[in-house]
Order: C-alpha cells, then structure tokens, then sequence
C-alpha cells in the first residue's frame, strides 16, 4: 500500500488525545486514524520525565509497528518531556506535538493569561521557554496536580467535576484573568466548566493548531490521503476495557 493510505496514529496518556483526534479529523476527514490512550500509566502529569519518555516511546513504537505514516503526541506533557528525543529515534515517520497555545493568548490580550496544565509539563524547558519568549510579565502558570486523573475518573459524566474545578480555580476566580490556556488536552472536555468560572475571559487550547500544523506537514510531504470517502477511526487502550468507553466517548463528541 502506497505510504499516503496508511493510517496516522494519535497518542495520549489517555482521553484527552481525544479532543485532539477530533480537531484532527475535522481538518483531515478523509484520513485514518488509529487512537491509543495509555489510561493504565496515566496520569503522566505526576510521573517523572524519565518515566514519561519511556512511555512515550513505548506509545510511539506501538502505532509505529501498527503501520502508521505519522504520530500525533496528543500530550502536551508527553511532547514537552520527550518529542525532541522521540524525532532522533524515529526520523522515518512525521511526529507532530501539541504545545499551550500561549502565543495566541498573549498576542490576544493585554492583562494577565492563566496558562492550566500538569505539574510535569510545567517544569519543562519547552515549556519555560515558550512562557518567556511571549509573556513572562502576563503570564501566570497554574500546575493542576490531581484534575487530568479526576477527568479520565468521571469519563461518563464530566459535569460531576464542577464543584471540584470551582473550588481548585478560586485562587484566581477574582485575579482578573483575560485569556485561560488549557494547557492539558484532558481539560478541553471540562472547557464549559472552566468559562463558567472565568465567565470573561477568553480560552485557548492547541488543538485547532495542530490540527492544521499536521495537515501541512502531511502534504508537503505528500502523504495526504486523496481518498475520496471519510476514513476511519480505532480506538486502543494500554488497559483494554477503556477501548470501547473510548469509543462512546467519541460516538458522543463526534456527531
Ligand atoms: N493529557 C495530557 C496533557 O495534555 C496529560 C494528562 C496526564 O496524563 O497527566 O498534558
């Protein structure tokens, strides 16, 4: 089979890639993807980097023997730890990663931007540079410990979360925020949860970015699927019960 009809597959600790996939086969609805969400290492937020990057690889080497022609890190935590070193091992396929989107909220607005994400994403050098390259003085990094655990816990009703997120934001329920950064891809599946808490600020995620990032890269490379027919999506798990709630999850989002 000619490289371009291969699946691309899409990698996260577990649910949150979700999201992403979902920005991806709205850009890319002719394409295949295969999704893997390793939910029985997951959280990766509170591992530690060298953990992280070996389930990374792991991951990666799994949707690599599966015949994928490229790799989404659908993880903000597990790109930031590993994609550096992940692209020196595998220079055969494109590896695409997902990044805050803080550019975009700081060039935005003019006062304070919480930027939400995993302890273990905020400690990384990835991470630090990209907060002083575009706004050290508006930025305010917020490592959640515990919310992309509570998430992938209450898969079947998110909205259980709301007193949980209330109570963990209210540090800066009244700090003036205008623009919040979802900085994990868990937290887009509580997106409406957080507006209500910041009912005036304006909310960003990377997944709309990568998105369009990973349909350039595919076709300069030409490897995009010309198809004519909508393609098709798998659902993997490191913990083989959460296949199938992957997939309603999906069934419920993708409509
Ligand atoms: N969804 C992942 C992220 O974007 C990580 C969540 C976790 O496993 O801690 O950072």
């Amino acid at each position: 089979m000619r490289k371009k009809y291969l699946p691309i597959g899409v990698f996260d600790s577990g649910a949150g890639g979700i999201t992403v996939l979902k920005a991806c086969v709205d850009v890319l609805p002719n394409e295949n993807f295969i999704y893997y969400g390793d939910t029985k290492n997951s959280p990766y937020g509170n591992l530690s980097d060298q953990e992280i990057t070996e389930l990374t690889f792991y991951a990666a080497d799994k949707l690599v023997s599966m015949g994928v022609k490229s790799v989404v890190i659908a993880c903000n935590t597990a790109t930031a730890a590993a994609i550096n070193a992940l692209r020196a091992k595998h220079n055969e396929i494109r590896i695409i990663g997902i990044e805050p989107a803080i550019k975009p909220a700081c060039l935005a607005v003019d006062g304070k931007v919480l930027v939400l994400l995993t302890q273990a994403a905020s400690r990384q050098a990835k991470f630090r540079d990209l907060v002083e390259k575009y706004g050290l003085e508006k930025v305010i990094v917020y490592p959640l410990q515990d919310l992309a655990q509570k998430i992938e816990q209450n898969i079947q009703d998110f909205s259980k979360l709301k007193p949980y997120i209330f109570d963990v934001l209210k540090p800066y329920q009244n700090g003036d925020i205008e623009a919040v950064v979802l900085g994990c891809t868990h937290y887009i599946f509580v997106k409406d949860i957080i507006a209500q808490v910041f009912p005036d600020a304006l909310l960003f995620d990377g997944n709309v970015g990568l998105a369009k990032n990973l349909k350039n890269v595919l076709s300069k490379s030409d490897l995009l699927n010309d198809q004519n027919q909508k393609g098709f999506v798998e659902f993997y798990s490191s913990d083989p019960k959460y296949q199938i709630i992957y997939q309603e999850l999906w069934d419920k989002i993708h409509k």
